[in-house]
């Protein structure tokens, strides 16, 4: 049986021997290697075989498929050095024409600007901390101080999982709890990162997936006016040191007291425009002091430790940097608009 192999392997090797250009290659390759070629077959012939003597026989016919396709490939690289030499020779290749420049790939403005976050962060202390994006029920609301049927779960429209328990994190905030559980008790200054996700309307306001950076800081002393001293030293050095901002009272589960930070207009510098609404004023993050009841969740004794966090979406910042008014432009990939960036 392998008598018809072997002949097969000289017979293919001193066809291709006489082919003396790419076109005759061509037609080689057909007759050796296409679909009714002698190739397929002689591995068709296969099924015929003797199963005792199958295994050799298949092996044989593999090993002889593989010498001559790379005999092939052989004499296709010396056809084309060939012809390029020829090319050359009669000058028609103008090897002056200067190359063409791939284009370069570049980071999505979300990207960038959350990376110049972190950096900013990272000059004043503050550590990455990776947290993920599916995440318990119970980490994301429960043990931030939102049981079951706690009102305050309205605040965030939720992606369920097939999963019961598991949903796609609504903000950051969960990952406060992971990060103090790792640390504790020792003193603790993470900034976590992420993609969150909610399930709204999409409107040029809103979006169903967004980043989110929360900032956590937990020791002994930490009081409200680091809190303040953090986040004025941080919006300065995002959009210029003559910024002001101001603290608002508001309402967060996890926090108490609970505050929503403004900065002053950056197009108005307070007098009030379109962007700020007349107001003089844009809204930049939500903040707090660290609740006792989600310290004691992340393994600090609230009795003796203390702490502050906060949480800012990046899309809001990049398109105040930018002046985008159309948060859908983000996620839609056109290409125009990336590259301004
Ligand atoms: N998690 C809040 C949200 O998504 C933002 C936030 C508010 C985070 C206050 C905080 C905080 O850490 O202290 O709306």
């Amino acid at each position: 049986m392998s008598n018809s192999l072997d002949t097969l392997l000289s017979q293919g090797t001193e066809e291709l021997r006489l082919v003396a250009d790419e076109a005759s290659l061509r037609s080689w390759q057909n007759r050796w290697f296409g679909k009714t070629g002698e190739i397929s077959n002689a591995l068709k012939r296969i099924a015929e075989i003797p199963a005792a003597e199958r295994r050799e026989y298949g092996q044989k016919a593999n090993s002889i498929k593989e010498e001559l396709q790379a005999a092939h490939d052989a004499a296709l690289l010396t056809f084309r050095e060939k012809a390029l030499e020829e090319d050359l020779k009669k000058g028609s290749v103008d090897i002056t024409l200067p190359g063409r420049r791939p284009a370069p790939g570049r980071l999505h403005p979300s990207t960038q600007t959350l990376r110049k976050i972190l950096g900013i962060f990272g000059e004043l202390g503050f550590e990455p901390f990776t947290s993920h994006e599916v995440e318990e029920d119970e980490v994301n609301f429960g043990l931030l101080n939102m049981p079951p049927h706690h009102p305050a779960r309205d605040m965030w429209d939720t992606f369920h999982t097939t999963r019961p328990g598991w949903i796609l994190r609504t903000h950051t905030s969960p990952g406060q709890i992971h990060a103090m559980r790792k640390a504790a008790p020792g003193p603790l200054r993470v900034v976590l990162p992420g993609m969150c996700y909610r399930y709204e309307q999409i409107t040029s306001r809103s979006e169903i997936m967004f980043h989110q950076v929360e900032g956590l800081a937990v020791g002994e002393k930490v009081h409200l006016t680091d809190l303040k001293g953090i986040l004025l030293a941080f919006i300065q050095r995002l959009f210029g040191d003559k910024r002001k901002i101001r603290l608002r009272s508001s309402y967060f589960p996890f926090t108490e007291p609970s505050m929503e930070v403004d900065m002053d207009c950056i197009l108005c510098a307070g007098k009030g425009c379109s962007l700020c609404k007349k107001t003089g004023w844009l809204e930049i993050l939500g903040a707090g002091m660290v609740h006792p009841t989600v310290l004691k969740n992340g393994g600090y004794n609230p009795e003796t430790h203390s702490g502050f966090a906060f949480g800012l979406g990046v899309e809001r910042i990049v398109m105040l940097l930018s002046g985008m008014d159309d948060i859908r432009q983000f996620w839609a990939n056109d290409w125009r608009f990336l590259k301004q960036f």
